[in-house]
C-alpha cells in the first residue's frame, strides 16, 4: 500500500507530502482518481444538437461529444474510429456526424453508417467502428461524464440528491457575468482539503466568521461526498426553509464543490494543471438576486483570495525537508480525513 490513512481519526496521520510533490503521483492520479470519477462538463441548457467538450482540459484531455437525438442525450467519443481525427470542433446542428478526413459517417447515437472505398475490407464494419459511448448522468441541469466510473453516479451523488431535493433547478439561472476562473499556485488536493474544514474560518476569514456560527459548524461524511453546514448568526442571512442555515457546502470526490446559499448556487470545479498549479472554475447560478450580497454567500472573491493565500503558503511548506505528515483534529477535520482516505483508496488500486 503506497498511502495509508488510519480510519480512526484520533490515531491517524495526514497524507504524506510526497503525494503533492512527486510528479509520478500527479500523473498516476489522472487514471486512478480522475478518470474513475464523475466530471462536470456543462449544463443541459447548452445542449442543442451536437456539442463537443473536453473532459478536464490540460489534464485528462478527453474529447467527447454530447448529442441530442430526439429528446435523448448521448455521450460519445469525439475521435473518428478510422485513423483518429477529432470529429467535431464546435457546436453545430446536423442529423449525423461526418469525419472531415476521409468521410466516415456516424448517426447521433455513434453508430457507424458508411465509409467510402471500404467495399473489400473484411469483417467490416464491426462493433469497433461505432463511436465509443461514455457513461453520463445529470444532477438538476448539471451534466456529468465519467471515462471509467469506479462506482455508479448514484453512489457518488445519492446524499446530494437526498439533502437537496428542495432545490428548484428551473429558478437557478446561470450567470456568465458572475462566473469566474482563478489560478492557484498549489496542488489540487491542497485546495480541496482546505475547503473541507471550517477549522480555519476564524483564523483566515474574518468577514465569513462574522456571519457563520463557528461552534455549530457541522461536517457529515458519506461514501464519496462530504457535507458541511454553516449555521447563521442571524436569521436574515439564512435560507427560507430553515432559518438557521447560512450555507450548505457539498463536496463530491475528487474535485467538485456545490455551495448552496440563500441567493443560489456556486459550483466550483478544481482542475489540476501541474503538481503546483490548479485552475478553479466558479460557475454561478442565481435564484434570488436580492440576497446576493448577504451572509455566508457574500463577497466570495474575498474569501477565495484568503483561501488561495493560505493554500499557496501550504504548497511552499510541504516542500520542506522537515515536513512529511501531520495529525487531525477529531472535532474539526473529519472532512479532510475522509478526503485523504478516499485519495489513499483510489491511489492504492
Ligand atoms: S480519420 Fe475519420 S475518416 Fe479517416
Ligand atoms: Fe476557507
Amino acid at each position: 500500500m503506497i498511502f495509508d490513512i488510519n480510519p480512526d481519526i484520533s490515531q491517524a496521520e495526514t497524507l504524506s507530502s510526497e503525494f503533492y510533490t512527486d510528479e509520478k503521483f500527479f500523473r498516476e492520479s489522472k487514471e486512478k482518481i480522475f478518470a474513475r470519477s464523475w466530471q462536470l462538463v456543462g449544463t443541459t441548457d447548452e445542449i442543442d444538437n451536437i456539442k463537443p467538450f473536453t473532459i478536464l482540459e490540460n489534464f485528462l484531455d478527453e474529447p467527447i461529444l454530447i448529442t441530442k437525438s430526439g429528446k435523448k442525450l448521448n455521450c460519445l467519443s469525439n475521435v473518428c474510429t478510422h485513423r483518429g481525427k477529432l470529429l467535431i470542433d464546435e457546436s453545430c446542428k446536423a442529423n449525423g456526424i461526418r469525419c472531415g478526413y476521409h468521410g466516415r459517417r456516424f448517426d447521433l447515437t455513434g453508430k457507424f453508417l458508411s465509409m467510402p472505398e471500404f467495399e473489400n475490407v473484411k469483417n467490416f464494419p464491426s462493433e469497433k467502428d461505432n463511436l465509443p459511448k461514455l457513461a453520463f448522468d445529470t444532477f438538476g441541469k448539471l451534466l456529468f461524464v465519467s471515462v471509467n466510473p469506479s462506482a455508479k453516479f448514484e453512489e457518488f451523488f445519492a446524499p446530494v440528491y437526498e439533502c437537496l431535493s428542495w432545490v428548484n433547478w428551473k429558478d437557478l439561472k446561470f450567470s456568465a457575468e458572475k462566473s469566474r476562473e482563478y489560478f492557484v499556485n498549489a496542488h489540487w488536493a491542497l485546495y480541496c482539503e482546505n475547503y473541507l474544514e471550517g477549522f480555519h474560518i476564524p483564523f483566515v476569514h474574518q468577514s465569513l466568521n462574522a456571519v457563520v456560527d463557528y461552534d455549530s459548524y457541522a461536517t457529515e461524511t458519506f461514501r464519496f461526498a462530504i457535507l458541511q453546514t454553516g449555521f447563521a448568526k442571524s436569521g436574515d442571512n439564512a435560507f427560507a426553509f430553515d432559518q438557521k442555515i447560512a450555507a450548505l457546502y457539498f463536496f463530491v470526490f475528487p474535485n467538485l464543490m456545490l455551495n448552496f446559499y440563500p441567493w443560489g448556487l456556486s459550483v466550483n470545479i478544481v482542475k489540476p494543471l501541474e503538481t503546483d498549479l490548479t485552475r478553479i472554475s466558479y460557475l454561478t447560478f442565481v435564484s434570488d438576486e436580492t440576497k446576493l450580497n448577504k451572509g455566508a454567500g457574500a463577497d466570495l472573491s474575498r474569501v477565495e483570495f484568503e483561501d488561495q493565500a493560505v493554500v499557496e503558503a501550504v504548497q511552499k511548506g510541504i516542500n520542506s525537508r522537515f515536513y512529511d505528515k501531520g495529525r487531525y483534529s477529531p472535532t474539526r477535520e473529519q472532512g479532510t480525513h475522509h478526503f485523504h482516505r478516499l485519495i489513499a483508496e483510489f491511489m492504492n488500486i
